[in-house]
């Protein structure tokens, strides 16, 4: 067994083993492209030869997903994207089984940092040839430090072929450098697959917004006003998920179309300035920066609990409670800090509630989304992955999306396991509205 590892225990890996083998259970789309393309013949296997470095929640969901790259012929090395997401049982198992991994729960930024050289260098130096990031923290460490390497080079078979993004930010990031001609390998936006963006940041988050909140405070849901700033997909998700748990939701939004769906949906739009004076509960959900201000904590409900669900920890300016405000530790990732009431005349003081020090709270405070639709999300990475792996010369170094067959193969490979049947069009229904009877049964700017 490998000793490339730096985990918190490893004795937890039996545990790990139990709960990928129940989490499996849930990801079919996973099991059915391993089944689909592991024919038992190695040399055919469609990652073989690829070694891919990937920066991504160290889960038992993820451990899933390098099972299947793994078993789809890829060599890996991984770390985590956040420093409180880890489940210390599924880093275990995943270096029970030999394969170097960086993550533990708790760790600090400079360990962080640490794990990004981790999966770039092995002992015989630069190491991937592939990338699958969620953030865009080790695709910005590879442009800053290791420019030279990456190109591709088919000459050599030297550099990367191909970057797999997961998340909203990230994309946004791969982008700019896109934009500023940094970018010198093609990469897939996984994000934006519909099977992604439409399932895991609203759904996922419909499930483990509220399930972090509870588990973090055990506060009644039911009858808080709860503020969710931002109604994209995750804020869609989040403000259903605390109002199906019955609280009273207020929606803070720049984008006039999101404000207008979060008025259809029901829920009150406010600005954010008079938003965070309601708010028992206030999620920030944006992937925006400086949400809530150090204005807004003076003017917020005595014990207001606020979190983030947005990837980075600068949605909330939670630097300034740090720096201004006397802190006490009520347990692990719940902070809460004496703020003073800027509301009232004279000095009064009150307390505000912090989940997860502002970072991801779903993952902080609770698992993060449940198996099933993060199969729908890896069964994209894995798809993109293979597509880089073997076509990486069909592609520009530009920022591309699945095509939409994948995307509805995607959703396809997950009904079964709903009992869900499809109806199957006729040829004049096909004709009559355009199609293929065996699809794309939209176009590519349908919006779902
Ligand atoms: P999105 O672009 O669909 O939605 C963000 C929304 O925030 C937009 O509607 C935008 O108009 C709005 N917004 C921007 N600035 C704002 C401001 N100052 N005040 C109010 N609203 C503002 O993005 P998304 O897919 O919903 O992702 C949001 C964040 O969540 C990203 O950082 C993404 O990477 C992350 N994410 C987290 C999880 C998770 O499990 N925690 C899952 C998926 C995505
Ligand atoms: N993002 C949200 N939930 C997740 C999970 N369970 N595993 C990996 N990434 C996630």
């Amino acid at each position: 067994m490998t000793t490339d590892y730096k985990i918190k225990d490893l004795s937890l890996s039996e545990w790990g083993r139990k709960e990928v083998d129940l989490a499996k259970f849930e990801m079919p789309g996973l099991s059915s492209v391993i089944s689909k393309y592991n024919t038992g013949v190695a040399a055919e296997l469609p990652l073989k030869g690829a070694r891919i470095a990937g920066c991504l929640h160290m889960t038992i969901q993820t451990a899933v997903l390098i099972d299947a790259l793994v078993a789809l012929g890829a060599e890996v090395r991984w770390m985590t994207c956040n420093i409180y997401s880890t489940h210390d049982h599924a880093a275990a198992y995943i270096a029970s089984k030999g394969i170097p991994v960086f993550a533990w729960e708790g760790m600090t930024e400079a360990d962080y940092q640490q794990g990004l050289e981790f999966v770039v260098n092995d002992k015989n130096g630069f190491w991937p040839n592939m990338v699958l990031d969620d953030g865009g923290d080790l695709t910005k460490h590879l442009i800053e430090n290791y420019k030279d390497n990456l190109k591709y080079d088919p000459e050599t078979n030297t550099g990367i072929r191909g970057i797999s993004e997961e998340t909203t930010t990230g994309v946004l990031r791969l982008k700019e450098f896109e934009k500023s001609g940094l970018l010198s390998v093609p990469a897939i936006n996984v994000n934006d697959s519909v099977t992604k963006a439409k399932f895991d940041n609203k759904y996922g988050c419909r499930e483990s917004c509220v399930d972090a909140i509870r588990r973090a405070t055990d506060i009644m849901m039911a009858g808080k006003v709860a503020v969710v700033c931002g109604y994209g997909d995750v804020g869609k998700g989040s403000a259903a998920s605390l109002s199906a748990a019955g609280c009273r939701v207020i929606v803070t939004e720049i984008d006039p179309i999101c404000a207008l769906q979060a008025c259809m949906d029901g829920y009150q739009v406010m600005e954010v300035n008079d938003a965070v004076c309601e708010g028992d509960i206030i999620v920030t959900a944006t992937g925006n920066c400086d949400v809530i201000h150090p204005k807004h904590f003076g003017w917020m409900k005595d014990n207001a609990i606020i979190c983030n669900i947005g990837h980075f920890d600068n949605e909330i300016c939670v630097e300034w409670l740090n720096e201004k405000c006397e802190r006490t530790n009520i347990k692990p990732l719940v902070d809460m800090y004496k703020v003073k009431d800027t509301r009232q005349f004279g000095v009064r003081y009150k307390n505000i509630i912090l989940l997860a020090q502002g970072r991801l709270v779903n993952l902080g405070c609770a698992t993060g989304h449940p198996s099933f639709v993060m199969s729908c999300s890896f069964t994209n990475q894995v798809l993109a992955q293979i597509e880089l792996w073997k076509n990486s010369e069909d592609y520009e170094n530009k920022v591309y999306v699945l095509p939409k067959n994948l995307d509805e193969e995607v959703a396809r490979l997950h009904l079964r396991h709903l009992n869900a049947e499809l109806t199957t069009l006729t040829a004049k229904q096909a004709n009559y509205i355009g199609v293929e009877i065996g699809g794309p049964y939209k176009s590519d700017d349908y919006r779902y």
